[in-house]
């Protein structure tokens, strides 16, 4: 069968034949002393707190299951623009909100509103994955820009200035990011943005681990900076609801109707019971819980990063979001015998049954030498993980 040129263009995701194998150990050291640890888990451990769970249950059991209006429930969009005053004191009105299957569909219909074939889209190298393969299911072409621990792995205004050419469309960011959990300092957000609009260009910024951002200095969002940024945000991460799949989209107001008439086409509307449920996560009660959960991973965070520093797996920017480490393991894995990322996270899940996820999928420019550890685990797992890791340096 022949499949499509678009189609074949797009890599595996890699970090699925780590989380295999995990998985296939996992079931065989299960009733050891030393069951897996699995540090290579990209979501939270919590799950959606009580008000959540009750008013999914509410919304199945009155029968209110039907298709909502494409851009999703009213009231949603009206909490989550609600949520940006309260939080960020940035007036995002409800009308440029449009609630999604996740941030991947809001990824999806950002990228098809505004890419042509052949566009390009600058990114950070490493980014997420999925991130620049969006833009090839748009037939645009994904140009990854190498990134230093200087510059929090993120792009600067200087290396998008100096990469645009006659056929770049803009730019994808991500802040906090995955894999590095690291930030956009806000002058140089403004700074990029104003490369970007001054030559025609569109700001796309995944703000997925907005939420889980630990450093005031951070914690903004880029919609503060002007209304024509484009944000895809996500109830996965801070709200705790990956498999509900549910997030948004906030567009500029001149993009809402295509942006509407693709979600209508491709989707038709997000999943109305999770938006139903997610009209909890804004009660008092679940955004306190969810503040207590924001604070247990930055606990996790202020007491993982020294110790993975100290067994000698740098991470060279104390990440200020998100769930993640983004260690050096060249010398960690040298001492064991072993060259490179992919080799290390294998051997570190057969000796010490603790599962990382490698720098393949997160770019090309140096993935040899970085694994990405997983804060979303208890402290217990995490402190486990450390104490074989340490056995293991000997
Ligand atoms: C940076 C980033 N963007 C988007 C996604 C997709 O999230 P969702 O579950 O909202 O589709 C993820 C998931 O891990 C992510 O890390």
């Amino acid at each position: 069968m022949r499949i499509s040129a678009r189609a074949e263009k797009i890599e595996p995701f890699y970090v699925m034949e780590v989380a295999k194998a995990a998985s296939a150990l996992a079931r065989e050291v299960a009733a050891t002393d030393r069951p897996m640890i699995f540090l290579n888990i990209g979501e939270p451990d919590f799950t959606a707190p009580p008000l959540v769970q009750e008013a999914a249950v509410r919304a199945v059991r009155a029968g209110a299951t039907q298709y909502t209006q494409a851009t999703g429930l009213e009231l949603l969009r009206e909490r989550i623009s609600g949520w940006y005053g309260q939080r960020f004191g940035v007036d995002v009105p409800a009308r440029r909100i449009v609630i999604t299957a996740g941030a991947s569909a809001a990824l999806q219909l950002a990228c098809l509103a505004l890419i042509d074939a052949g566009d390009e889209i600058l990114l950070p190298d490493p980014s997420y994955p999925c991130n620049r393969h969006f833009v090839t299911a748009a037939d645009g072409r994904a140009v990854l820009i190498p990134t230093t621990a200087a510059e929090r792995f993120q792009l600067t205004a200087d290396k998008v200035e100096a990469a645009w050419t006659d056929k770049t469309r803009g730019v994808l960011l991500a802040s906090p990011s995955n894999p590095t959990g690291t930030s956009i300092p806000p002058d140089e957000l403004r700074r990029i943005h104003e490369v970007v609009s001054k030559r025609g260009g569109i700001t796309l910024i995944d703000e997925i681990y907005l939420g889980l951002s630990y450093d005031d200095q951070f914690s903004q969002t880029a919609l503060a900076i002007d209304d024509q940024v484009i944000s895809i945000n996500s109830f996965s991460k801070y709200f705790n609801m990956t498999g509900w799949r549910l997030g948004w989209l906030v567009v500029p107001d001149a993009l809402v109707p295509a942006v509407e008439r693709l979600a209508q086409n491709l989707f038709i509307c997000a999943s109305t019971i999770a938006q139903y449920a997610a009209l909890a996560c804004f009660e008092a009660d679940s955004l306190t819980e969810y503040e207590r959960r924001r604070a247990e991973f930055k606990a996790r965070r202020d007491w993982f990063i020294p110790q993975l520093n100290a067994l000698g797996l740098d991470v060279p920017v104390v990440p200020d979001g998100a769930f993640y480490a983004w260690a050096d393991c060249t010398s960690f894995a040298r001492k064991l015998g072993i060259e490179g990322s992919w080799d290390f996270a294998f051997e570190l899940m057969k000796r010490a049954h603790v599962a990382v996820t490698p720098g393949r999928d997160f770019g090309i420019a140096d993935p040899e030498r970085f694994v990405r550890f997983s804060t979303a685990s208890s402290m217990a797992h995490l402190e486990e993980a450390v104490a074989r890791l340490k056995s293991l340096a000997g």
